[in-house]
Formats: C-alpha cells, sequence, structure tokens
C-alpha cells in the first residue's frame, strides 16, 4: 500500500517512518522546504535526542520507502492520506490555517476511494463542520460514496514517541463502518495497542479531553502546592500520602505546563463548546500559566530574606526545554519566566543541555556569580548536580527548586535557603 502523510513534524516524521518500518511506500508532504531538503539528505530537522528516530529513519528498509517533497501532485497515487499538520490556538481560539491549507491541498488531487486519517489534534466538531464540506466541495466527490474520512489521534510525547507510537491503544473515528476493516489492518501494523472504533466527533472530543484532564489535574497540584506554602508543609509529602488513599492520583505541582499539546487542547475543546462555559477549563489554564511567575515571586522572596533586592541579582536558570530529557521548547515555562524578568530588567542567565543557545557552559559556570539557582526543568542530569561545587561559585546561596529534583537537606546544610514549589519552610 501506499500512503501519504502531511506535515512532518514531531507526529508526522514518526508516522512515516513507521508506516514505512512497515511496508509501505510513503510520501512525506511538508510545506517547510528547508525541513524537506535536509529529510532528502537524510538528515534529520529536528529530534536528534528522541531515542530511536535517528537510527530508525537511517534504516534501509525506512529509506526505501520514503519519499519526501513539498507539492501534493503525488498524492493521487497513494491509498491513504494522513494529516498530522500543527493545530495551534490564538487567543483561545483554534487557528486553523495549516489545517485549511492541507485540506484544500488535498481536495485538488483526491481521488475515489482514498481514506484522509486526520492524526492532528482537531476542536471537536472540526472534521464534520469544516474539512469535510470542503473536500466535497472543491474535490466534487461525496463522503463515503467517492472518499472516507478518520479522525484517529495521536497520543505521542517527546522522549517516548516510538514506544509510544507502537504500542499505545488507538481510538479511530470513522466516517462509515466500511473502512473498519482496512484501518484495522493498517492500524495493527503500528501499534500493537487496543484499537477502539467509534465516530469521527467521539475520536474529537476524546483527544482534546485527554490533554485537558492532565491539564485540570496539574493545575489542581499546582494550586495545593500553593496552599501548602501557605500552611507550612510539604506538598510531596501531602501527595505521597493522599495517594495512598484509594480512587486518588495527584499529580506532580511544579514550575509550569509546556509544550505543543497541554497548554492548548483544553482550549480547542472549551471552543466548540457553544452553550456551556468551561469554567475549570479556564481556571485550570490560567493557574499553570502562572507557575513561573510564582517561581519568580519564590526567587523575589527568598532573595528578600538575604536582603537582596531582585533588581540587582542575577539569576541562574537551569532549563529551557518545556519537559525533561527533551530539546522541544515549545510554550517552554522558562520562555514565560524569562519573559517576566525582561520586563523587570532582571538579570539571567540560562543552561540547558540540549538547547544549542544554552548548552555551551556548564552548571557551575551558570551558577558562577549567581544569586539564586532556579530549576525550571527535570533533565536527569540536573539529578546529578554537586551541590558542594555549586556553593563555591554561586554568590548568594538560594535555589528555587521548580521541579523537586534538589536534596533539599543536604543544601540546607551547605548554608542554601532552599525554597520548593509547594515545600517552603
Ligand atoms: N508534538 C506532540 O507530541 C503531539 C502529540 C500528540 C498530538 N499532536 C498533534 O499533532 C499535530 C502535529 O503536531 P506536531 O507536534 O507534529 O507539529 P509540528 O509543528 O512539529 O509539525 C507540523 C508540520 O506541519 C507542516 N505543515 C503545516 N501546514 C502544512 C501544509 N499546509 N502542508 C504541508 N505541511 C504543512 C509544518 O511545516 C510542520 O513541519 C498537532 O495537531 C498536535 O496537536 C502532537
Amino acid at each position: 500500500m501506499n500512503a501519504a502523510v502531511i506535515g512532518l513534524g514531531y507526529v508526522g516524521l514518526p508516522l512515516s517512518i513507521r508506516l514505512a518500518q512497515t511496508g509501505f511506500g510513503v510520501l512525506g508532504i511538508d510545506k517547510d522546504q528547508k525541513k524537506i531538503e535536509l529529510l532528502g539528505k537524510n538528515l534529520l530537522p529536528f529530534g536528534l535526542r528522541e531515542p530511536n528516530l535517528l537510527s530508525f529513519f537511517k534504516q534501509a528498509q525506512v529509506s526505501k520507502n520514503l519519499k519526501f517533497t513539498s507539492t501534493y501532485e503525488e498524492i493521487k497515487d497513494v491509498d491513504i492520506i494522513f494529516i498530522s499538520v500543527d493545530t495551534p490556538v490564538e487567543k483561545r481560539q483554534p487557528d486553523i490555517a495549516s489545517l485549511l491549507a492541507a485540506t484544500k491541498s488535498i481536495a485538488k488531487h483526491l481521488k475515489k476511494n482514498q481514506i484522509i486519517v486526520i492524526e492532528s489534534t482537531v476542536a471537536p466538531k472540526t472534521t464534520q463542520d469544516l474539512i469535510i464540506p470542503l473536500l466535497e466541495k472543491l474535490s466534487k466527490l461525496k463522503l463515503n460514496r467517492d472518499f472516507f474520512v478518520a479522525v484517529v489521534p495521536e497520543r505521542i510525547r517527546p522522549n517516548y514517541i516510538f514506544k509510544q507510537l507502537t504500542t499505545l491503544p488507538r481510538v479511530i473515528g470513522v466516517s462509515d463502518l466500511r473502512i473498519k476493516k482496512e484501518l484495522r489492518i493498517i492500524y495493527s501494523k503500528i501499534t500493537t495497542g487496543k484499537l477502539n472504533f467509534t465516530d469521527l466527533a467521539t475520536a474529537e472530543v476524546v483527544k482534546t479531553v485527554e490533554n485537558a484532564y492532565r491539564d485540570v489535574n496539574i493545575a489542581f497540584a499546582n494550586e495545593i502546592a500553593l496552599a501548602c506554602e501557605d500552611l507550612g508543609v510539604d506538598v510531596w509529602k501531602i501527595r505521597e500520602l493522599v495517594n495512598k488513599s484509594p480512587w486518588r492520583d495527584m499529580h506532580k505541582p511544579g514550575s509550569g505546563v509546556g509544550g505543543h499539546c497541554i497548554p492548548k487542547d483544553p482550549w480547542l475543546l472549551a471552543s466548540s463548546v457553544k452553550k456551556h462555559q468551561m469554567r475549570l477549563i479556564e481556571t485550570a489554564r490560567s493557574i499553570n500559566d502562572n507557575m513561573p511567575a510564582h517561581i519568580f515571586a519564590l526567587a523575589e522572596e527568598a532573595l528578600k530574606e538575604k536582603k537582596i533586592k531582585i533588581a540587582s541579582a542575577n539569576l541562574a536558570i537551569l532549563g529551557y526545554a518545556y519537559v525533561g530529557n527533551s530539546d522541544d521548547t515549545r510554550n517552554s515555562p522558562t520562555e514565560s519566566l524569562i519573559q517576566i524578568l525582561k520586563n523587570k530588567k532582571v538579570k539571567y542567565k540560562v543552561h540547558d543541555p540540549y538547547v544549542k543557545d544554552f548548552s555551551n557552559h556548564s552548571v557551575e559556570m551558570t551558577a558562577k556569580g549567581a544569586d539564586v539557582l532556579i530549576i525550571m526543568v527535570n533533565h536527569d542530569v540536573y539529578k546529578k548536580i554537586n551541590y558542594k561545587k555549586v556553593a563555591k561559585v554561586i554568590k548568594t546561596k538560594i535555589i528555587i527548586d521548580g521541579r523537586n529534583l534538589v536534596p533539599a537537606e543536604l543544601v540546607r546544610k551547605l548554608g542554601f535557603v532552599y525554597k520548593g514549589v509547594g515545600n517552603t519552610s
């Protein structure tokens, strides 16, 4: 079988590789010429730290089956078309520019009996209300007579892409039950996970709810962390004991929520709901978005204890990626923290071993002469920091721990003021 994958980002490129591994001829399409050029030279445009991405990409079987282009003409020759373009939000509303452009380009070349699979995360009802009417109008073909549509939202996350792509259960919304058999065959090659068939809208809602669930639960943990600071107890002890009670699963608080998905998918869900205001989702977003500002407040408070004004302090920030052990910086909480520092004209240095602009110096060099060390990201390397060495080079001994990574007792013994999110006393 032949497949086309539209949008070769964090979702589309691994999907293309996986399809090529399982014997599909894959036409990978991206509007980004630079990306196509790099891929054509057998080079990865991103994700060098992603386990297996590079090695699978370079497999002979994969190279033989993959072809990259920025034009759509050849999709007329494929059996199935996967859409995996970006679907961001702008001012809490879906930005459908990429989705619309891809749909229009597909429609121009659509042929009878093709299946279009939407792997991108879309606001509920987008497929029925927007994508299908556009495809029918521009192609003059009819849904479920001439072509078919499925919604199969991707569930991967950085650092685990291939593990999750090949094992997670999938939700498969179909426009017509007649394509169930074919999709079962295709997705059984992609994943060993269970395949759950449903309708288009249900699949769209499931995906956005999955990420809204996570956002709301992290917000709950963050709110409890703030309460624990107020009450003078340690949120991590509280979480441990709460989770011993049956049916409790308190998430982890921290320095913020980033990435391409969690901060925007709750808005995709809320944008489609017309008669009910999704207050919990709005509140959760606001709590999570405020965590970088809370990190700033903790730094300011600790400096005050040392009689230093934040305006005259130097801050050393560890971690710029949005998640541990990754180089993905999309919607990074550190970026939000830096914006606050810039607005307030506070001096800072950043270290991140995986992000090019911040990787050419060590943790100790970053901490040298600083007044505060702030841990924003739980990279494994930050679990092995030598605080005795840091104590020798830092100017003022203050640590703000956004990820519960620092051995609080040890650093306090070394004379540091330690404040962690949800653990400040
Ligand atoms: N990143 C993740 O971990 C993840 C996980 C699950 C679901 N998703 C969802 O999958 C979708 C893709 O996410 P991503 O992280 O891969 O995004 P991305 O930004 O990494 O990649 C999107 C790609 O689509 C290309 N593109 C945009 N418009 C195009 C067009 N008209 N024609 C051809 N190419 C076009 C862009 O150039 C880009 O390379 C989003 O809906 C996202 O919410 C992402």
